[in-house]
């Protein structure tokens, strides 16, 4: 058995003030098309991130000839691209590992790999070399480039390789991408995560907050503009901390107005971490009718005790000064994330949270029951509530936040919004789409061009989609 590089948490969690060499992705002639015939599935886990490396990751096995499978089951290739970002995230990937294993006893020339975040995770690696050592090879997040030469060598080597490295390596520009989206693209504006909210393994799993150059980034917009896309989308751990760590005074504010200008018709960014959201970006947000009034706020707590124990670094109070300036802005929806049952949390903790729900009266809300995380420092504090009681805090969370996507949903009854209109939908004559403020819509209507943006007058009103139609 090769081991060739094991991650370490404690190297993932220097930060310093290096500077990033950039480099750019190239597959040479012969190694183009080496797998031709080949077949390969693989599995996204996880958030954008992740679906957006996906995407570069089936251009790079295309381009190395590979063709994709419709099931594992057929596959000659499997690659797991993983999350860690909660305990089910795990299993999740874990459950399939076990079905490969009993494949790969019948199929002895299955190749499977293992990506993504959980590659990034100490005690993974060491279960993998414990439990898994019939899995080909692991890499992690800031080595995916390494993919081509990584199977090339599993071809001749037949033995377990894991190169998987600690910290963010070089700037990869020009890596390949297959999006899976013909209106909607992910821009990656900057990597990495230097937060370290107590209870979130990102910062280990993503390393250092590197911002792409402005000029990197514009380009590809320019280039989804003339293929004809309709939507991008800013992706980062933390959006509003753009250019920090790269440029003296260009923010993200700049780069938001630098995009708007490009005259693309829709755009997005997530996520938003509120203690980096200026003032500055709420006015370019206002002036340019091309971003999207949609927000991801994630909030987690409405405790002021439990945000600090949490690392957040605002108090409930700034949350919704925040929240109030950016619903000046006409229309503005914004959804959040929310932890409950971290430790330590009481019932006056909890109610305070959902007293900040019955305030904001959110578009959406992710909610999640707290997963001690390996390594994080949250992970080392007293847990006492019973699963029970974390329960019962998400199932009454849950009907808070539920009542008000519906209710928002019905101030939109008879009125006319605007949609991309992506596609038909599984019933007959329906198209489908989404609003500029992010809502699923379902709608009738007679010769839509897919891909072009419409009014829709909205008729019905659920929790989670709405209805309408195109007279
Ligand atoms: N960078 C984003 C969040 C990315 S993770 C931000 O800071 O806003 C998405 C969500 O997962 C987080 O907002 C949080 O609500 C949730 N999450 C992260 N770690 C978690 C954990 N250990 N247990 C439960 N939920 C968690
Ligand atoms: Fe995790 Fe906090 Fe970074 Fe978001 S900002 S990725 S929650 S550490
Ligand atoms: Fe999961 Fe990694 Fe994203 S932990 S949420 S895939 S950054």
């Amino acid at each position: 058995m090769t081991i060739m590089q094991k991650p370490s948490y404690k190297e993932a969690k220097t930060r310093d003030k290096r500077e990033y060499q950039k480099v750019f992705f190239h597959i040479s002639d012969d190694k183009k098309n080496l797998f031709k015939g080949k077949t390969y599935y693989l599995k996204t886990y996880g958030c954008q991130m992740n679906e957006h490396d996906s995407e570069n990751i089936v251009a790079i096995l295309e381009q190395l000839g590979f063709r994709s499978a419709l099931n594992y089951e057929e596959a000659d290739f499997v690659l797991l691209n993983t999350c860690s970002i909660r305990e089910n995230a795990h299993n999740k990937a874990f459950g399939l590992l076990g079905r490969l294993k009993h494949l790969k006893e019948t199929k002895k020339d299955l190749i499977v790999g293992i990506c993504g975040c959980m590659a990034q995770e100490e005690g993974v690696i060491q279960e993998i070399l414990n439990k898994y050592q019939w899995v080909n090879f692991v890499f992690g997040t800031h080595n995916i480039y390494r993919l081509p030469d990584l199977l090339i060598e599993n071809k001749t080597s037949h033995t377990q390789q894991i190169e998987v490295f600690s910290r963010e390596q070089d700037l990869v520009e020009d890596m390949p991408v297959k999006r899976e989206n013909k209106y909607k693209a992910y821009v990656n504006i900057i990597y990495g995560c230097d937060k370290f909210c107590t209870y979130c393994i990102v910062p280990y799993t993503r390393g250092k907050q590197r911002s792409r150059e402005k000029e990197d980034i514009l380009k590809e917009i320019e280039e989804l503009k003339k293929e004809n896309y309709q939507e991008v989308t800013l992706l980062g751990q933390n959006v509003n901390a753009y250019g920090k760590d790269l440029y003296a005074d260009y923010k993200m504010e700049n780069l938001l107005e630098d995009v708007a200008k490009t005259n693309i018709p829709r755009i997005r960014f997530i996520t938003s971490h509120p203690w980096d959201f200026t003032d500055q970006m709420v006015e370019v947000m206002r002036k340019y009718p091309n971003i999207m009034p949609a927000i991801h706020l994630p909030v987690q707590s409405g405790s002021n005790r439990i945000l600090k124990l949490m690392g957040r670094r605002y108090t409930k109070e700034q949350y919704l000064e925040l929240f109030h300036k950016l619903k000046t802005i006409p229309n503005m929806a914004i959804s959040t994330d929310i932890i409950v049952g971290f430790p330590g949390e009481s019932e006056d903790d909890f109610n305070e949270t959902l007293d900040l729900c019955h305030t904001c009266q959110f578009d959406n809300a992710f909610t999640f029951i707290y997963s001690p995380r390996e390594n994080t420092p949250a992970a080392k504090l007293p847990d006492t509530i019973p699963l029970e009681e974390k329960e019962r805090r998400l199932q009454r969370l849950n009907q808070i936040v539920n009542q008000y996507f519906k209710e928002k949903n019905e101030q939109l009854l008879e009125k006319e919004v605007e949609v991309l209109v992506e596609g038909i939908s599984d019933k007959k004559n329906n198209y489908f789409g989404y609003t500029n403020t992010n809502k699923l819509i379902n709608f009738t209507g007679k010769n839509i061009k897919i891909g072009s943006i419409v009014k829709v007058k909205v008729t019905e009103a659920k929790t989670w989609s709405l209805d309408g139609k195109i007279d």
